[in-house]
């Protein structure tokens, strides 16, 4: 995404709440390379991002931040913990609830700083250094701490240098998870864990499938359920509990709550199998809690635990399910818009949040879709679509319908939006017919581009009718 701080030209800056939010019109940016975060004029459709609400960002901003608290509920290293012992137990208890678990079969923990590091803790927690594991290859749409590592080798996370990563693939044909594949390599590879879950899949999981896979090899199974936390806690995707040993997530996703991660764990009795001796329990829960401290991390950050509290309350509500179910239908009218116009949505739509772009067809490639899109106020970002023989210039762009949802926006707005993507898409193959291939060519003058400030100015006239969840304009020293 656009990463430039958020640029204000005003001779006093806003102050209070409405400084996260207030940002100047492109009249008043100095550039138009230097687009500011997240502003009211822009479309947001990168899909691992949302708006969460003005009750989480004050927790967020609480004094909850001072203090110190490792260890867990009732055992701390420090002293004065009576109120936060409290916070992170209302805090496991709700994400216990929202997830319609079983506090007897489930328990959960919330410190994690955030989504890699819950991966990282909880292969900290089952996993002997070096041990196998298999997870959705990067360019298949899974994530890097599912154990990603170049063709060429080149460990490039975490969990492929300290873990053996074998990755699984969806099928060039369909862009399905190739679940025949999959099994067939992990009886050759014997993996210790098989994770599954990604950051650019539009199709929901095999679950069953990939139990019946991890029982074969005498794998455990984890699920990464980042992306789709939402939509499993508001019951609008396949329950991942149901099959899963662990599950991570993170929670500023889908589920709207503030960033930070979580890891779910069965315990109490294993169901009973051959070899297994009677009575055997789960023995996840205290390699868990020491992975994540004292292994991995130091004094958990007590106002993130807070302000979850607060957003996975508001995830158990109704009018929560309904906004999934809007997320969903958003997802699909624009997926279907796209396709209506003749463009290739991997897998030919979707069952979630979000949509995958192959613009391979067009000849076009992600980088330039996303470097155009970000001058005309949309934001979105280029995607690796399978068969990818660059990592720059991979061939797609994700969009996802989270945070444009978050605002209210409904399946006609969608089409709207699909409209603006088609225009952004011919501005890109004039400029590339111009200018030629070469990306460094193809971005020389760009903000000067006619057509692009005619799409921005369109973009941003739609935009600004939407409200913004966290922050009243009413409070807003700069309205424009
Ligand atoms: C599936 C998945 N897991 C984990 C993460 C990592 O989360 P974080 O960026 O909070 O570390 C992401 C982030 O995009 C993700 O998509």
């Amino acid at each position: 995404m656009a990463m430039a701080a958020p640029h204000v030209s005003h001779s006093q800056p806003p102050v209070g709440r409405a400084a996260l939010f207030a940002h100047p019109t492109t009249a008043q940016s100095s550039s138009p390379l230097r687009l500011p975060l997240h502003r009211r004029t822009g479309i947001e459709l990168i899909a691992s991002e949302n708006f969460t609400s003005l009750a989480v960002m004050e927790a967020l901003g609480s004094p909850l931040t001072n203090k110190y608290s490792e260890g867990m509920p009732g055992a701390r290293y420090y002293g004065g913990n009576e109120v936060i012992d409290e916070v992170e137990e209302l805090c496991r208890a709700r994400a216990l609830k929202a997830f319609h678990l079983d506090p007897a079969s489930w328990g959960v923990n919330v410190q994690p700083y955030s989504g890699s590091p819950a991966n990282f803790a909880a292969y900290t927690g089952l996993l002997q250094p070096h041990e196998r594991i298999m997870g959705l290859d990067l360019p298949s749409g899974g994530h890097l701490t599912h154990g990603y590592y170049t063709a060429g080798g080149k460990k490039i996370s975490a969990t492929s240098i300290y873990f053996s990563s074998l990755p699984y693939k969806v099928s060039s044909d369909t862009g399905y998870v190739d679940y025949d594949r999959l099994e067939e390599k992990a009886m050759d590879f014997r993996p210790k864990l098989i994770i599954c879950g990604g950051s650019a899949y539009p199709r929901d999981w095999d679950y069953a499938r990939l139990r019946a896979i991890a029982d074969k090899c005498g794998a455990m199974l984890l699920c990464d359920m980042a992306h789709i936390s939402g939509l499993v806690a508001a019951q609008e995707a396949t329950n991942p509990f149901e099959y899963s040993d662990v599950v991570t997530t993170t929670t500023h996703k889908s589920l709207r709550g503030p960033r930070s991660g979580m890891i779910f764990y069965r315990k109490g009795p294993k169901p009973p199998k051959k070899g297994q001796p009677e009575g055997a329990l789960y023995d996840y829960e205290d390699k868990i809690n020491f992975a994540v401290f004292p292994s991995l991390q130091g004094g958990p950050h007590n106002h993130q635990i807070a302000a979850l509290a607060v957003g996975l309350k508001q995830a158990m509500s109704p009018g929560f399910k309904a906004y999934i179910q809007q997320v969903k239908a958003n997802a699909v009218a624009l997926g279907n818009h796209l396709m209506s116009k003749g463009y290739k949505m991997v897998t030919d739509g979707t069952e979630n949040h979000l949509v995958l772009w192959d613009l391979r067809p067009l000849g076009l490639s992600g980088n330039k879709v996303e470097k155009v899109c970000d001058l005309s106020s949309i934001t979105l970002n280029k995607n690796a679509v399978f068969g990818d023989s660059s990592a720059l210039a991979p061939g797609g762009v994700r969009i996802g319908t989270p945070a444009m949802t978050s605002r209210g926006l409904v399946e006609k707005d969608f089409v709207k939006i699909a409209e603006y993507l088609h225009q952004a898409v011919v501005i890109c193959l004039n400029v590339q017919k111009q200018r030629g291939k070469r990306y460094n060519d193809f971005i020389v003058d760009l903000e000067k581009n006619k057509d692009i400030a005619e799409l921005r100015a369109e973009v941003e006239k739609f935009a600004i009718a939407f409200e913004m969840p966290g922050f009243l304009v009413s409070d807003m020293k700069y309205k424009d």
